[in-house]
């Protein structure tokens, strides 16, 4: 005699089945930040709005091509949903080959973003490097539209080279503002570049906040995270009060195949945002 077992699909599973099955969405507009980065701006091709939390990202797929995750780096308002993407793979690269009008599939958001209430009433000190600006966007975005909730607030960034640094324009229009206080520098230069040059830990010395109350949100290459995080807890600014972006190959990215696991972590579903107290030790170990 034999046994069938028969699995019924409990809503949970249902829900988990929905979201691996991407949405259509369609390229509103492209724009090239560098040489080898865009930024897409997307919309879903139901007409229905994505709401978000700044830092959360969405899995876009190139059909024919694969899938990967990628921050959503726009005002949190699911309005504009915007993505800016560095050409490093197969995915990427086809990923900013998309022109205004073609499709492509969208799953998300995904993700615990940044801890953007826990700021409010304090200082916040934002330190991106590369890319590592797009995610931390939504966040100046967010900040500027609720000014009032938040003290000093600083954006330290650093790129490659000049041509690197992303979102120009808006950066000029933020420290005309006066709204934050923003620090620039490059790691390379020639003469007609006017700013600084060095690596943008060194930026975090002469920064002003008030350490036993500002939140400090940092996001960019993990050597520069570790870096960064080591210097701000040299400032005083407790492990708990100091967040980064972890990035880890994502496949599923709702917590199922085990493919983003850093430590104890599924930083697709406890991440990619955690605290340096949960995060120390593990950068300890090599190769995590
Ligand atoms: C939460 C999260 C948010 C992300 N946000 C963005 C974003 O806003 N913009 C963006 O351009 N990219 C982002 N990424 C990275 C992006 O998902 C990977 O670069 C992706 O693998 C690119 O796919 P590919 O096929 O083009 O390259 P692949 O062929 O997968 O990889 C190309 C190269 O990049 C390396 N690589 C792949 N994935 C990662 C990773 N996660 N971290 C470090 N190195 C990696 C590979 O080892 C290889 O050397 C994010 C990743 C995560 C986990
Ligand atoms: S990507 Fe599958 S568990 Fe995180």
């Amino acid at each position: 005699m034999s046994i069938i077992a028969i699995h019924k699909c409990s809503p949970t599973d249902t829900l988990d089945m929905q979201q691996m099955v991407p949405k259509l969405a369609r390229v509103k507009s492209y724009f090239s930040d560098a040489p080898d980065v865009s930024t897409l701006e997307v919309e879903m091709a139901d007409g229905v709005p994505v709401n978000y939390a700044p830092g959360q990202f969405n899995m876009l797929t190139v059909f024919g091509v694969g899938e990967a995750a990628i921050s959503i780096s726009g005002a949190p308002n699911g309005a504009r949903l915007i993505h800016t993407i560095r050409d490093v793979g197969a995915v990427s690269h086809a990923l900013t080959r998309l022109k205004p009008g073609d499709l492509l599939g969208l799953r998300g958001p995904f993700g615990i973003g940044w801890p953007i209430r826990a700021a409010h009433s304090k200082d916040v000190l934002i330190v991106a490097g590369g890319l590592g600006l797009a995610p931390l966007r939504s966040v100046l975005y967010h900040i500027l539209a609720h000014r009032v909730k938040f003290g000093v607030v600083t954006l330290l960034y650093g790129a490659r080279q000049p041509e690197d640094i992303l979102y120009q324009s808006e950066i000029a229009y933020w420290r005309e503002s006066c709204e934050i206080n923003v620090a620039l520098t490059v790691d390379h230069a020639d003469v007609k570049w006017p700013g600084r040059v060095g690596v943008v830990t060194q930026l975090i010395d002469q920064a002003k906040f008030d350490p036993q109350n500002t939140l400090a949100m940092v996001c960019g290459p993990e050597v520069m995270m570790r870096f960064a995080a080591a210097a701000l807890v040299e400032r005083e600014i407790d492990a708990e009060n100091i967040f980064l972006s972890m990035e880890r190959n994502m496949k599923c990215a709702i917590g199922h195949c085990g493919h983003c696991q850093f430590g104890p972590n599924f930083l697709c579903r406890d991440g990619p945002v955690l605290s340096y107290e949960k995060l120390r030790p593990l950068l300890k170990v090599k190769e995590l």
